[in-house]
């Protein structure tokens, strides 16, 4: 587990990690009624700078996600990225970071949805975290025998804190079964995602990789990934539904989230994806990714806020 923070941001100010609590009745403990981001920071030695990749497009979504649950949430933009901000400095991290806004629904009940019914707080967590190993290993995986959230159900696209009780039962049920992650199918049968990550997968030169309407999370490292493989490149990637047997004949795979970045599938089911270990083409998309979150693609630069002002915020126009 990471180590503890000595500060965390709760409802508007910063406080010692030990004061950040909140009572046991809020919807947030007992129904896991939140919506939050997994962000990371990128230090660059070369500028002395940290740098929060795309952090707009996390607002975006935690936005996007708390309006499907009719969720205010209660403060703007500009005070969200402050406080993100505040945190990590305060934290005075000079590595990599792995930091999550959250809003939740304070106490209430569950026919509650108004301001005036039920309240809105918000809280922000910042650890230092390296990427992990399995980076550079890979990971063995398994097709779940439990399903994706269902957009009819509980939708993955909403990235609420109950939403990971199903990618909880997918990751404890692979390790009892000695794999390392599971693969979620969707209820129609098809591949949606990973339990914390999206999926991409190589098949004759392409990479494929299942539309956002497979019961995924909108991932903004799949969108990044999308741009940036046919950009830089110049190889297609292609949205559409994945078969569980096209698992078993794929070139290469791998994840990509903000958390697991983009780790290399090394087995599905015990069949080998490719050579069984992490394929040139995965390595090739790995160091971009890499490369791009750091600051050393210019044209990128935009999706970059600087953390300590060492380095200049740059605008898509720059
Ligand atoms: C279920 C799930 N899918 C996909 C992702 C990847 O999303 P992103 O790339 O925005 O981090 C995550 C990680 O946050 C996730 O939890």
């Amino acid at each position: 587990m990471a180590k503890n923070a000595p500060y965390a941001w709760m409802n508007g100010k910063l406080v010692p990690w030990e004061q950040a609590t909140m009572h046991i009745a809020t919807e947030c403990v007992l129904r896991g009624e939140n919506v939050f981001e997994g962000e990371r920071a990128y230090w660059s030695e070369a500028e002395q700078e940290l740098f929060i990749f795309r952090h707009a497009e996390h607002i975006e979504r935690l936005r996007q996600g708390a309006r499907i649950m009719r969720m205010t949430v209660p403060y703007s933009d500009a005070e969200i990225e402050e406080a993100c901000i505040s945190l990590i400095k305060a934290c005075g991290y000079r590595g990599p970071v792995h930091f999550r806004p959250v809003v939740y629904f304070d106490q209430g009940e569950l026919t509650d949805y108004l301001p005036s019914e039920i309240k809105t707080g918000m809280f922000i967590l910042a650890f230092s975290k390296p990427s992990t190993k399995s980076i550079e290993t890979g990971v063995s995986t398994c097709v779940s025998t439990w399903r994706r959230n269902s957009d009819l159900a509980s939708p993955s696209r909403i990235k609420s804190g109950a939403n990971y009780h199903n990618s909880r039962l997918a990751y404890i049920d692979a390790r009892l079964n000695g794999y390392q992650v599971p693969i979620l199918l969707n209820a129609a049968g098809k591949v949606a995602e990973g339990p914390g990550a999206c999926f991409m997968m190589v098949r004759k030169g392409k990479v494929i990789t299942p539309p956002v309407t497979a019961d995924i999370l909108e991932s903004i490292t799949r969108e990044t990934l999308i741009e940036a493989i046919q950009a830089e490149l110049g190889i297609e990637v292609i949205e559409r539904e994945i078969d569980r047997t096209e698992l078993y004949v794929c070139d290469e795979a791998f994840f990509c989230g903000s958390g697991h970045e983009v780790t290399p599938v090394n087995s599905v089911d015990h069949y080998d994806v490719g050579e069984g270990k992490p394929g040139a083409l995965t390595r090739r998309i790995q160091k971009l990714y890499f490369d791009i979150v750091s600051g050393a693609v210019p044209r990128y630069r935009h999706w970059l806020t600087p953390i300590y002002g060492n380095a200049a915020r740059k605008t898509a126009a720059d």
